[in-house]
């Protein structure tokens, strides 16, 4: 069990139009009255067009939640078609960005070198990288589970301090779970979460291993987020099919209830 505040992410992915958005968003305002902020963290990740829609609701009080980004620009502002930069998301009150999420990585062709620089852009612009890290089936048929997703996390962390690598998210996706039904198991999901903080450890210390959260992604569901759970280097869950359900996305959140 984490001794950190507990971080549950829905991400949305590319799903839900505005008017679509809109409903989720008004039936999560009702499906999580009364949470109780302080024991867990709500977070959710919609599309950039659903954006003000959750932080309309937020802002009216509606939606105990924080909320944030997919994906980030490098950049900090110009000519970037099609880009969002960390200063136009923190100005709409997001507090979260995801960088490096192996949809991205796998169909955008982003690099270690690119992830590094949106994790930098994130923590510039005042948002709250959420890393996204995780071995495929090969490597995870080839043992090297660890190895992959060490490497994934020590590319996107170059040059940070140990003050900003305590002060962020690092989500673990093995890509096999990722959509297929197939949860890891929680030892599974502790040995990775485990030697990420680990590594975090040695190359910034105790007091940025002990900061940082650590979530569990893949196939998450209200059935298996308790013992996921249980594990002291999982923090939390970056949720996708699950959270475009209200009410499953809210037992997942109300998991300790
Ligand atoms: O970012 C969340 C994710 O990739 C997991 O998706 O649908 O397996 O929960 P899903």
């Amino acid at each position: 069990m984490t001794t950190r505040t507990p971080l549950m992410a829905g991400n949305w992915k590319m799903n839900l139009d505005w008017k679509q958005g809109l409903s989720l968003v008004e039936d999560l305002g009702d499906a999580l009255k009364g949470l109780d902020t302080s024991a867990v963290e709500a977070v959710v990740l919609p599309p950039f067009v659903d954006l003000r829609t959750v932080q309309t609701a937020v802002d009216a009080g509606k939606l105990p939640i924080g909320y944030g980004s997919q994906d980030i620009s490098a950049h900090e502002s110009g000519a970037y078609t099609g880009e969002v930069s960390a200063s136009m998301l923190s100005a709409l009150g997001a507090s979260y960005a995801t960088v490096g999420h192996s949809e991205r990585r796998e169909y955008h062709g982003e690099t270690e070198q690119v992830t590094n620089a949106k994790v930098k852009a994130a923590l510039d612009g005042g948002l709250t990288p959420i890393l996204c890290v995780g071995e495929p089936l090969e490597e995870r048929k080839a043992g090297k589970q660890v190895e992959y997703t060490l490497a994934q996390l020590e590319g996107g962390l170059e040059g940070l301090s140990a003050e900003q690598v305590g002060s962020l998210v690092v989500a673990y996706e093995p890509v096999w779970a990722i959509g297929t039904g197939e949860v890891a198991t929680p030892d599974d999901a502790q040995e990775v979460c485990g030697a990420i903080r680990d590594w975090v450890r040695t190359a910034h210390g105790e007091a940025a291993a002990d900061a940082v959260r650590v979530l569990y992604g893949g196939s998450v569901k209200s059935s298996n987020v308790a013992e996921l759970m249980t594990k002291p280097d999982v923090d939390g869950a970056l949720v996708g099919g699950a959270s475009l359900k209200a009410d499953e996305f809210a037992k997942i959140v109300r998991y300790l209830e």
